[in-house]
């Protein structure tokens, strides 16, 4: 559990700490290299299946080679312990899990994470300076897979040449508390959305080699008492909301690893459930690669094992090393037998076969292409950020404008982001440092991208006027002065605690104020997810930027400046007020930390989100699905068929503005009487670039998962024959145009695969 580690330690046991450290020193000095020359084993073969090449590895290996392959070690030292991470582990590393030289396997160097490649920073200011990402909220609501996967492509490059083989993301737990403290890490409340666009981020990571690992298995959707909830939730509901995000994420990206989450769910921690790892995992979605623990969310040996965890990942952080000598005993008297160990390591050994970390050993000396990356990283922005409001359409601003006030925010220095874990130390370092907190998971890290810069560059004929915002009076001052004033309203979220809904220091007085000094305002948020805006009908005009990564503040001055249109489109619904939300307290609020709690989702079940809105009759303030653009786009021609069973969507939209834009063209489905968790699922989309003018006709083939629900017993996919009804929008509260069909009924075991008709998207494209 990090966030005790960070503080005072609880229970770790000096025993604990000599044997780690005992371990780390038993001659792993050799695995340092990882560039072991080609040697003639019979595994070296790289035309032989990653399968069969494990089995071999695994015959030649010493019952001691076997157990180091399952035993991780976090890579920084712990304060206020002894704990010293490996030689042969990198700088601030997030775990190590040593080689074994004599047989050409390499070293695990694993690095966290999802946005980019962070530095743990526990004890000491080194960091590695790398490109980060925008927040994976930003990149769902750019709802183009093809984006997501260039963006894992360019954090896995990075993470390779910077002496990594894992990488600890991409986050698929759904969005289930807008509160959530790693919704920044994650993509978004809907399963297909979510699935598709975690699958494409694990496709790019490991096309560099480099091991993908899929977190936080399951339902770790909130931080506060992260370790110490239970999630009671029925087993069909868990299959068809959460648990179908990572069945998808599963079979699009085909990740190395999978992480198991710190919580309990149904009664049993996730890293020794067998319901999840062993039935649902490994039987119904046929997952082929190894399963790491969270730091610290082990808490069995025997149990562990024969539940399928295959790996503890940096054993310091669990109450013992439950994978080192009690392991050794399990084995030793049978509690645990061999044939686990066996299966335990080949998972592991495929993994690293299969995507290419043995055949490609990592070059640390391999030169990055920074500014390429931050290329990738501010494209990914341009079609995240969502325009949420423009009244009398004020934006996109002309460039002839002649005084413009920014205003809060430090946009005259960077963009935020998200802090934990997942934190990425930028190139040319923190631009606005001494943000708390001090300690994990400080600090608060802002990117040196400034939105002021950007914007001058954006408009040079203008004179632009900076102020902070923290002297109202003083601010006010500026507004007036300005003929357009911009605010940036920043919300930093971070791992292990939960968010507020309400934009802190005194931004929503500050906005209010802004907007009645100069009613020509626009707000740009910076935040980690919904934030309420109680001054939104004083602005003219509301971005939402999330966090905008390394090349973001380019990102927004396009936008703002028309050189971009806005295409972002919420990945997440905003709320208008705390009573919408589904918990109006965030369970376990106010609960001592080591108090066990529950999380009750019985109630609601599959009805994550934009379903639970919809179940209920209630508004939110914007909707998922929402986003607006500079052109105006129309959306018609909707209609359906049958193509060997499987229901294929057919739509047609046009640019009917005057500017060039990107639509996304949503279809929506439910049972025409109902009797689903909520009256419309996400069946499908495809985000279109058009010119003015322009019209495309597309389809949309519909996983037949999302027209069915899993039967009581838990064992089918089953479709009742009936009407449902079809329908095209720009948003999930937007539906332009419905049709009624008809369907036979239909059923497939629980078991993937269903089969996938060619020629037809499964995975929406992009333009
Ligand atoms: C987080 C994981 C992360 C790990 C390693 C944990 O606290 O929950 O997401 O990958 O630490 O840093």
């Amino acid at each position: 559990m990090r966030e005790a580690l960070r503080g005072e330690r609880p229970h770790r046991t000096l025993r604990t700490v000599a044997l780690a450290g005992v371990i780390a020193w038993a001659g792993w000095g050799a695995a340092v290299a990882g560039t072991a020359p080609p040697a003639p084993w019979p595994w070296s073969n790289a035309e032989l299946p990653p399968d069969r090449r494990a089995q071999l590895v695994l015959e030649a290996m010493t019952p001691q080679e076997k157990r180091r392959l399952v035993f991780g070690y976090f890579g920084a030292p712990m304060p206020g312990t002894t704990y010293r991470p490996p030689r042969a582990a990198r700088m601030g590393e997030a775990g190590y899990v040593p080689g074994i030289p004599r047989l050409g396997i390499p070293a695990q160097w694993i690095s966290d994470g999802g946005l980019g490649v962070a530095t743990q920073r526990v004890s000491t200011d080194a960091v590695r300076e790398r490109t980060a990402l925008p927040s994976g909220l930003a990149t769902a609501a750019t709802w183009n897979p093809s984006l997501a996967e260039r963006g894992g492509a360019m954090i896995g490059a990075e993470a390779r040449a910077s002496g990594f083989n894992v990488l600890l993301g991409p986050g698929a737990d759904l969005i289930r508390e807008a509160r959530g403290g790693r919704s920044f890490e994650y993509a978004s409340e809907d399963p297909l959305l979510t699935g598709v666009i975690a699958g494409a981020e694990i496709r790019g990571i490991q096309s560099q080699h480099v091991i993908a690992v899929l977190k936080h298995f399951a339902f770790n959707d909130q931080e506060t008492g992260r370790t110490m909830y239970d999630v009671r939730i029925r087993r069909a509901a868990a299959r068809e909301s959460d648990l179908l995000g990572f069945e998808i994420a599963l079979e699009q990206g085909h990740p190395g690893a999978l992480m198991c989450a710190y919580n309990r769910v149904r009664g049993r921690y996730a890293c020794e459930n067998r319901w999840l790892l062993r039935r649902v995992l490994d039987r119904d979605f046929g997952f082929r690669g190894y399963v790491m623990s969270d730091w610290g969310a082990v808490h069995s040996t025997v149990r562990s094992a024969l539940a399928g965890l295959d790996q503890e990942s940096a054993t310091i952080f669990d109450h013992e090393p439950y994978y080192g000598a009690p392991l050794q005993d399990a084995l030793r008297d049978g509690r645990v037998p061999e044939t686990v160990l066996d299966a335990m390591v080949e998972r592991i050994l495929r993994s690293m076969f299969a995507t290419g970390v043995v055949d490609h050993p990592i070059d640390p000396l391999a030169r990055l292409d920074l500014r390429a990356d931050r290329a990738v990283a501010t494209a990914d922005e341009q079609q995240g950020i969502v325009l949420l409001k423009n009244t009398g359409s004020v934006l996109p601003w002309p460039r002839t404008l002649r005084r413009i006030a920014v205003i809060g925010g430090h946009a005259d220095r960077g963009v935020l982001s998200g802090g934990g874990s997942s934190t990425v130390f930028p190139i040319g370092g923190n631009a606005v440092p001494g943000l708390g907190p001090t300690g994990w998971p400080g600090p608060q890290v802002y990117l040196p991208s400034a939105p002021l810069g950007a914007l001058m560059a954006q408009a040079p004929q203008a004179r632009f006027r900076y102020d902070s915002g923290r002297n109202l009076a003083h601010a006010v001052r500026v507004a007036r002065w300005a003929n357009r004033v911009i605010v940036f309203a920043t919300q930093w979220a971070t791992e292990s605690k939960d968010a507020s809904l309400h934009l802190r220091h005194g931004q929503d007085r500050l906005i209010a104020a802004i907007a009645a000094a100069n009613p020509q305002t626009v707000v740009v948020l910076e935040t980690g997810g919904p934030v309420l805006m109680p001054w939104l009908d004083r602005v003219d005009g509301v971005l939402e930027a999330w966090y905008p990564g390394s090349g973001g503040a380019t990102a927004i001055a396009r936008v703002l400046f028309g050189a971009v249109d806005p295409s972002g489109h919420l990945p997440v619904t905003f709320p208008g007020s705390r009573a919408d939300l589904p918990f109006r307290t965030l369970p376990g609020a106010g609960l001592p930390a080591d108090r066990a709690f529950v999380i009750d989702y019985t109630r609601d079940g599959a009805a994550v989100g934009y379903r639970w809105y919809q179940r209920h009759g209630r508004e939110p303030l914007f909707p998922f699905g929402y986003g607006l653009s500079y052109t105006r786009f129309t959306y018609d021609g909707l209609a359906a068929h049958l193509v060997d069973g499987q229901l294929v969507v057919q739509f047609t939209v046009r640019n009917a503005g005057t500017r060039a834009g990107a639509a996304v063209a949503q279809v929506y489905v439910g049972p025409e009487k109902g009797g689903w968790e909520a009256p419309r699922r996400l069946a499908g989309w495809r985000k279109l670039a058009l010119a003015p003018g322009e019209s495309r006709t597309v389809s949309v083939r519909v996983d037949p998962r999302l027209l069915a629900r899993i039967d009581r017993h838990g064992r089918e996919w089953v479709r009742a024959a009936g009407a449902y009804r079809l329908s095209l929008g720009d948003s999930s509260a937007h539906l332009v145009q419905s049709i009624r069909i008809d369907l036979p009924a239909w059923e497939h075991s629980v078991r993937w695969p269903i089969a996938v008709r060619p020629g037809v998207p499964a995975v929406p494209q992009a333009p």
